[in-house]
């Protein structure tokens, strides 16, 4: 059979409200055409983030009620550490409430001021707190991946020539780390191949710096390897995670992602030092070591969820039921970045509006009149996440990218919301010489996309 289907069925459900074009032009109006600002249940199909808004199975609902509400040394503790030592194989385990905590304690522990910290593309919570300890967040990935319509398999690889260098010049002391991002989410989905991972780790080692992965999609990533790299067909998604992480001397992850969390992270390290400075961290801010801000029950139903997302029939319509919806789109003339992303589809923002300049905000544009017409909520990652006044002259520097994320979450919509979405932005791509441009009337220092509000420059 060609057909793949979803490998569950439903049991549970949660209506979504029908709204009209009308309604939503207010809706978006009043919102300051910030599509972070709109109520969700003013939102028919919400594909703003994949990231914590998943389904969780039965089993991981059983767990909840398994969940050991102790202060210390909690039994679900113990078995969110098996869970993340079985795959990760760190020596320390530290759970957070969600990955920018992870990020920012670890960031507190080891960064300082002036350090550079490389990567494929770090995301914007990671940028924004490496930034924060006053780090600079460098990203070098491979020249390809800057090409939206280049079709190399491994697009979130890091740019070793460059990595190289960097490392020569900047030295070990001031490079408290590598962070390979996998799959690279603020580089379209893309994931990065097990050779990079193995090359960049020997890197590493040359120069004596440890390597980290943001581990938030490492079970996509897993399979994208076993697809598409010579010598892993054969291999489970578990014993190919595996390998990728016994490169790594650490992780942090967002278990909001793969694993089926609807909140929750980790801090996974090798280093006795630095764990010991993210504890005390972790205690001034999250909460004690056996819980890290989060409930006994999120612990066990992550335990669970980390190991139910490494199965081969739900990776595999995963990974099939995002390039559904890219292949229609790509087939209706559709500008999007490919290869297809796991977790989401990348709309071209500046060629779906080859009307607006950067200064007009293209992607953001095309994501407040997606909404408008649809009812189907996205999120921009392009110019008004990235793109600031540079402060020599103060002139607008842009991304390299301007993209319109689809975010699919985990086990939430079927092959027929993906319908509905696929219609809807082909009807809008036909008609988008009339989407207007946006600027903005306020823009938060730090991470403006979340608060910014805009107005319409042409109407
Ligand atoms: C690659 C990556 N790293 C880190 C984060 C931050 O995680 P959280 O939203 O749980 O704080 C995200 C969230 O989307 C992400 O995609």
């Amino acid at each position: 059979m060609k057909t793949i289907i979803e490998p569950f069925r439903i049991k549970v459900v949660e209506p979504i409200r029908m709204t009209t074009q009308d309604e939503r032009r207010e809706l978006i109006s009043k919102a300051g055409y910030n599509p972070f600002r709109l109520r969700a249940e003013h939102v028919l199909i919400d594909l703003l983030t994949d990231s914590g808004t998943g389904a969780m199975s039965t089993h991981q609902w059983a767990g909840v009620m398994e969940g050991d509400e102790s202060y210390a040394g909690a039994k679900s503790f113990f078995r969110f550490d098996a869970a993340v030592r079985g795959i990760f194989g760190h020596t320390h385990v530290i759970p957070t409430h969600q990955g920018r905590a992870s990020e920012r304690l670890l960031c507190r522990a080891v960064v300082k001021a002036g350090d550079v910290i490389p990567g494929n593309t770090h995301f914007d919570t990671t940028r924004a707190n490496i930034e924060d300890a006053r780090g600079e967040a460098l990203d070098i990935p491979v020249p390809e991946a800057r090409d939206p319509e280049d079709l190399s398999p491994f697009k979130g690889n890091i740019d070793l020539d460059r990595l190289h260098h960097v490392l020569a010049t900047v030295g070990r002391e001031r490079v408290p780390f590598v962070l390979i991002t996998v799959t690279n989410n603020s580089g379209g989905g893309q994931p990065v191949s097990m050779a990079n991972l193995r090359a960049t780790r020997e890197l590493c080692d040359h120069y004596e710096v440890p390597l980290v992965l943001d581990a938030a999609r490492f079970a996509e990533n897993a399979y994208f390897i076993k697809l598409r790299e010579e010598g892993y067909a054969d291999k489970t998604p578990r014993e190919i995670a595996r390998e990728m992480f016994s490169y790594s001397d650490g992780a942090l992850m967002s278990m909001k992602k793969d694993a089926f969390g609807n909140i929750g992270g980790v801090v996974s390290i090798n280093s006795d030092a630095w764990a010991e400075k993210v504890r005390t961290l972790l205690i001034l801010t999250e909460g004690f070591v056996t819980y890290g801000g989060l409930a006994g029950r999120d612990l066990e139903a992550l335990a669970i969820g980390i190991d139910e997302i490494l199965d081969e029939d739900y990776l595999k319509y995963r990974i099939a039921s995002t390039a559904y919806v890219g292949a229609h789109l790509h087939a209706c003339g559709v500008p999007l970045l490919r290869p297809f992303g796991g977790h989401a589809i990348y709309l071209n923002g500046r060629r779906f509006c080859e009307h607006l300049t950067d200064e007009q905000l293209p992607g953001w544009s095309l994501s407040a009149a997606l909404y408008e017409h649809t009812g189907v909520r996205a999120c921009e990652i392009g110019n008004v996440m990235f793109g600031r006044p540079d402060p020599a002259d103060g002139k607008w520097r842009w991304p390299a990218l301007d993209l319109v994320r689809l975010a699919i979450p985990r086990r939430v919509y079927t092959q027929s919301h993906m319908d509905y979405v696929i219609e809807g932005i082909d009807e809008l791509h036909r008609k988008r010489k009339r989407i207007p441009g946006l600027r903005f009337t306020h823009r938060p220092a730090v991470l403006p996309h979340f608060t910014a509000t805009f107005e319409p420059i042409t109407r």
